[in-house]
């Protein structure tokens, strides 16, 4: 399956896809950001059913009904907060995108959209943390055929689409 990259600058609750990808945290309980957004848009049986599922550990994914959302899906996942990049930051980051693409394999999903994981709150430098965002997916065996970077600002869309330019016949 050929994966399609797209990149939009957006609110990632009204995106039209299977899946929609939440930037959480430990206690999947909501927070600000991503997280109190998409859990605003759901509404409160998100964090009701949430609350079953015991936590959820950084680099790993867990998936959820979406309730009031357009999408059928969210896949919650735990990125890294940045301590400059020693503690393992990168390899967790990745893991965040392969795992949430594991759980869109799992139920199927053909369309996933990620926020910019981690690069908010917690603080993962924009440029850093885009570039292994879409190296992660690119080499990520997945059934998903689109893959959608939604950017909540245009420094993010600028970090994204330097990457994408980069790298040979990315058509956005
Ligand atoms: N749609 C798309 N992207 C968004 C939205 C939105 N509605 N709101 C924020 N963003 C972007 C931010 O601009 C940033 O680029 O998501 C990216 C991730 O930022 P955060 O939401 O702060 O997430 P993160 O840095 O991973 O920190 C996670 O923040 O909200 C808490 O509970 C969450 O503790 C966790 C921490």
């Amino acid at each position: 399956m050929t994966l399609r990259l797209e990149l939009v600058l957006g609110d990632i609750t009204a995106e039209d896809v299977d899946a929609i990808v939440n930037a959480a945290n430990h206690t999947l309980l909501g927070g600000g950001g991503v997280d109190g957004a998409i859990h605003r848009a759901a509404g409160p049986e998100l964090v009701e059913y949430c609350r079953t599922l015991g936590g959820c550990e950084t680099g790993e994914a867990t998936i959820t009904p979406g309730f009031n959302l357009t999408a059928r899906w969210v896949i919650h996942t735990v990125g890294p907060v940045w301590h400059g990049g020693g503690h393992g930051e990168p390899e967790l980051l990745a893991s965040c995108y392969r795992e949430s693409l594991a759980r869109a394999d799992e139920v199927e999903a053909e369309t996933v959209a990620f926020p910019a994981i981690s690069t908010g709150v917690f603080g993962y430098p924009i440029e850093a943390a885009t570039a292994i965002a879409i190296e992660t997916v690119r080499s990520t065996p997945t059934n998903v055929s689109e893959v959608r970077f939604v950017a909540f600002n245009q420094e993010t869309v600028d970090a994204y689409q330097s990457i994408l330019d980069l790298s040979t016949g990315t058509d956005l």
